[in-house]
């Protein structure tokens, strides 16, 4: 009888690569994914903590999810609930005595011992837990198989961060920065490649500090791209997240030189006023940022930047904001995140005095959407009349729609057949929204059919 898992995820991309994984690692043990908890043996709540709202809204989803399992045992069966990710390493046995329905309590880098927690967890009452950060690293004791759903995948290469950011919890949920071979990523590189993946998307918490090692010493994450560069029928190559102090030379030329890197990339500032940024110990200043930017638009001068932002920091002044919003027209980002400061427990800024109210972090907040938004919608219609390549993703919700990523991560809408699906074709951007585009394909239209 095959049993069935639920995972859901919530967070960044790293935490959807390691709810695929937890999936490969249970398969063996007959666990097949479905959709819904109703009528799961197993759900895993893959949790974020970055900020407060994501860890309260593990324990709602653990509300509901205990009326499941009281259903499931009054009818005679079990439903095992697991919480792995970084709300499960940060609050460990705390979230065994406030949500008891939890049976099991995994970290980030404990869970590949899953199958055997997933058994103890039967046998005893009350929760599991492992939030070790073993010696011994998980990479290595993960099964290969990693099935490929579509033409877009991700693959962690680098984990943790050393860097500690005075805001961020990283550090202490992810552990110290770790880096995985380079064989081991190529050869997970070519799997995927195999399994029909055509764009891969590496992933780290500080992906550019990757220092990965090989037999002839250590690489860097540009050596590492150029070396996947050469993998047959890996047509697109990108990377997240990055920090400013790591963004190397060879990175930057190679944004230059490789053609399936993609010219997008996600550079984080946090803030535009250098007395905010050593307050967040992000170790570089504006001008350091601003230059960054300059050079890398010389290597790669049609390049789509992204960034996050923090608003509300302690301490943080109407000048200081000013500052953010100064720096954000100079650089000109076609996508970005912004949040409201939230102190998380356990980091320096959140016993700082000088938190900033409420209503003073959303007014910022909405000042700055409104200016990145207008940037992305800016950049978006400034893409209109273009014909660029586009790698279809997914059915769109019209039918007869796909929708696929242009180089620059917008996502476009095509009419076109299911046939094209995991294809890259090239596409006339003709209209402009918020958050997409439209477009039309090329090879559909044959020549001369076109009055
Ligand atoms: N409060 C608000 N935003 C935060 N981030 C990280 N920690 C916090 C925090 N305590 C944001 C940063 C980071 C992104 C992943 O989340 O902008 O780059
Ligand atoms: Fe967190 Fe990124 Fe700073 Fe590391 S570099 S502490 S992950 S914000």
């Amino acid at each position: 009888m095959p049993r069935k898992l639920f995972i859901k995820t919530y967070g960044c991309q790293m935490n959807v690569y390691d709810s695929g994984r937890m999936a490969d690692l249970l398969a063996p043990l007959g666990y097949e994914e479905t959709m819904t908890p109703e009528g799961a043996d197993l759900v895993i709540l893959n949790t974020c903590h970055i900020r407060e709202k994501a860890a309260e809204k593990v324990y709602s989803e653990l509300g509901r999810l205990r009326a499941l399992k009281d259903q499931r045992k009054a009818a005679g069966g079990d439903m095992l609930i697991a919480v792995a990710g970084c709300v499960a390493q940060a609050e460990g046995e705390e979230m065994g005595r406030r949500a008891p329905v939890v049976d099991l309590i995994v970290g980030p880098q404990t869970y590949h011992r899953l199958p055997e927690l997933v058994a103890q967890a039967h046998r005893v009452s009350g929760a599991v837990l492992d939030t070790d950060f073993p010696a011994e690293s998980k990479f290595d004791h993960l099964p290969e198989s990693q099935k490929t759903e579509g033409p877009t995948a991700f693959l962690s290469v680098q984990e943790g961060c050393d860097k500690f950011c005075t805001f961020c919890v990283v550090p202490y949920t992810r552990g110290a920065e770790y880096s995985r071979s380079v064989s081991d990523v190529l050869a997970e590189a070519r799997r995927l490649v195999a399994g029909g993946v055509h764009e891969i998307t590496l992933l780290g918490q500080n992906v550019n500090a990757y220092h990965g090692e090989a037999d002839d010493g250590t690489w860097s994450l540009a050596r590492l791209v150029r070396a996947l560069a050469d993998v047959p029928g890996l047509q697109r190559i990108r990377y997240t997240t990055s920090h400013p102090r790591d963004m190397s030379d060879d990175l930057i030329a190679a944004h230059g030189e490789i053609e399936q890197l993609m010219p997008y990339l996600h550079l984080p500032v946090q803030s535009g006023s250098d007395d905010v940024l050593k307050a967040m110990n992000r170790r570089h200043t504006r001008d350091v940022y601003l230059r960054l930017i300059e050079r890398i638009r010389v290597a790669r001068p049609d390049i789509a930047m992204s960034g996050d932002f923090i608003v509300g920091f302690p301490g943080e002044t109407d000048s200081d904001f000013a500052q953010t919003i100064d720096l954000v027209q100079q650089t000109g980002y076609a996508s970005a995140y912004s949040f409201k400061y939230s102190a998380r427990p356990g980091t320096p800024a959140s016993t700082a005095g000088a938190q900033v109210p409420e209503a003073v972090k959303s007014e910022r907040l909405t000042a700055l959407q409104q200016l990145l938004d207008a940037q992305q919608v800016a950049f978006n219609h400034a893409s209109v009349g273009k014909t660029v390549p586009v790698l279809f993703e997914r059915t769109g919700r019209k039918a007869g729609q796909l929708v696929g990523r242009s180089p620059w991560l917008q996502a476009v809408h095509v009419e076109a057949d299911v046939a094209m699906m995991g294809k890259l074709a090239d596409v006339t951007l003709v209209e402009a929204k918020a958050n997409s585009l439209a477009g039309v394909l090329q090879a559909a239209e044959p020549a001369g059919k076109v009055a």
